[in-house]
């Protein structure tokens, strides 16, 4: 999935970074506050004592469950299915042109089959949360979108015109207990504490919940009535996208936060500059920035060059 803001490029940059200031790691808790796709945490998951992920999205919640809390597969073949004309072949296939007619019938009908299965307990939790997070990888593939859900494309590009394959999203096993949260992490960080959080809020006024729509459309699966062009539905506006919103977030979240080394990462184009940043984080301890260049993920060959300086502020909290 070409997920907006993901670390995967920057795993290596990270470790580094957070090993020079913390030292030791496999004796710490790990959070990750924003998980998004779950990359960081699943990254640290083998070499800290336990990670805690949380993102605010229901899409989010279900990989990051399936990516660092799960502990067991399912054999995605035992799971009985006829493809539906349901919600998602309705309203984003029949009208508006997500997906092939074909391959939304089969998403409601692997949806569907998801549900019953949990329902009538011939899958557990874990087993769930495999299934849902196999099934939105297996349809970002077919989407005809350009990465995002915000708009489709008027003809079927080549992958939205193959037929879906129901891929297994494979974990790695992990023999400790890992956690998993789906909380604005303003509210979260009140109930937890640990030794490192990672911070990767989003850094601009894009929200993930119209971004990823029809991503938690296939989640939640209930009925709503979809909206314009792009068939949304309600979604959460979070106050990191809001330039008048994030200073104060980010103060309270730090300022809460049971944790005594905090790294975020934020790049040079973001809402929340170097210096407003560094006035932030200086509140609460010793603070110092490393800086990253790479290339961003462009949602498509039009959009803005893709340089960008990733930033990753380190606070070392006093009284800790
Ligand atoms: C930059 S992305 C994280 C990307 C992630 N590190 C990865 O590699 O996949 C930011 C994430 O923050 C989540 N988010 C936004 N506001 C939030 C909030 N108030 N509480 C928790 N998560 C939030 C979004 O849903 C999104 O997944």
């Amino acid at each position: 999935m070409n997920y907006i803001g993901s670390k995967k490029h920057l795993l290596h940059f990270i470790e580094t970074t957070v090993k020079k200031e913390v030292g030791v790691l496999d004796n710490k808790i790990f959070c990750d506050l924003f998980a998004g796709t779950g990359t960081v945490g699943a990254y640290f998951k083998t070499k800290v004592k336990k990670v805690i992920a949380n993102d605010i999205e229901p899409y989010a919640y279900a990989i990051i469950y399936n990516k660092i809390k799960n502990s067991t597969v399912y054999d995605l073949n035992k799971l009985e299915h006829e493809h539906k004309e349901g919600f998602i072949y309705k309203n984003y296939a029949l009208k508006r042109n997500y997906f092939s007619k074909e391959n939304a019938k089969k998403i409601d009908g692997l949806r569907e089959a998801i549900e019953k299965s949990f329902t009538c307990k011939k899958i557990n939790k874990d087993e769930y949360y495999y299934c849902l997070a196999s099934l939105l990888f297996s349809a970002d593939r077919v989407a005809n979108t350009t990465g995002v859900y915000g708009s489709f494309l008027k003809k079927l590009k080549f992958m939205a015109k193959s037929k879906m394959k129901f891929i297994a999203q494979e974990f790695e096993p992990s023999d400790k207990q890992h956690e998993v949260y789906n909380q604005n992490a303003n509210e979260l960080i009140k109930t937890i504490e640990g030794d490192i959080l990672y911070l990767d809020p989003p850094y601009n006024h894009r929200q993930y919940g119209l971004n990823y729509h029809i991503l938690n459309t296939i989640v939640k699966n209930e009925l709503f009535k979809p909206r314009g062009k792009s068939g949304f539905d309600d979604y959460i506006r979070s106050d990191y996208c809001r330039t008048t919103k994030v200073e104060e977030a980010l103060d309270a979240l730090i300022g809460e936060a049971k944790f005594k080394y905090i790294f975020l990462s934020y790049s040079n184009d973001g809402i929340l500059d170097k210096i407003a940043i560094k006035k932030i984080m200086s509140k609460y301890g010793s603070y110092s920035v490393k800086e990253f260049d790479h290339i961003r993920y462009r949602v498509s060959q039009k959009s803005r060059k893709g340089h960008v300086v990733e930033y990753l502020h380190v606070v070392k909290k006093d009284g800790m």
